[in-house]
């Protein structure tokens, strides 16, 4: 049987390192084993999601479009809710996991 692990704060950047419409990484091994994508969309608000596109493997906090709180995979064009995590067009159909994102001293954490 799989024992829960603890949710950690895991350090993402600097809360000015993360323009408007920008996004960026935290690797799986400094996330907890899995990839984790952060976004700040146009009005400052900063959304955390699993990295990976759920309909292949591609990184969405290294290479992707955000259009206000959607983010586009460029390899497919598939479409999930920032804030939800929901996928919202084929191909994917799988929703990307959500974390918790909290500002504090100027710094950017995601609780994963
Ligand atoms: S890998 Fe993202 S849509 Fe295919």
């Amino acid at each position: 049987m799989e024992t829960a692990r603890a949710v950690e704060r895991r350090f993402a950047c600097n809360d000015d390192a993360l323009a408007p419409g920008e996004s960026m990484t935290i690797p799986a091994e400094d996330a907890g084993g899995v990839a984790i994508a952060v976004f700040r969309n146009e009005d400052g608000e900063l959304f955390a999601t699993a990295d990976t596109c759920t309909h292949e493997e591609w990184s969405l906090g290294e290479d992707s479009d955000l259009e206000g709180n959607e983010v586009v995979c460029p390899l497919h064009m598939a479409r999930f809710d920032i804030t939800s995590g929901e996928a919202l067009c084929f191909p994917a159909t799988v929703a990307l996991k959500t974390f918790e994102v909290v500002v504090e001293d100027g710094r950017v954490h995601v609780l994963a």
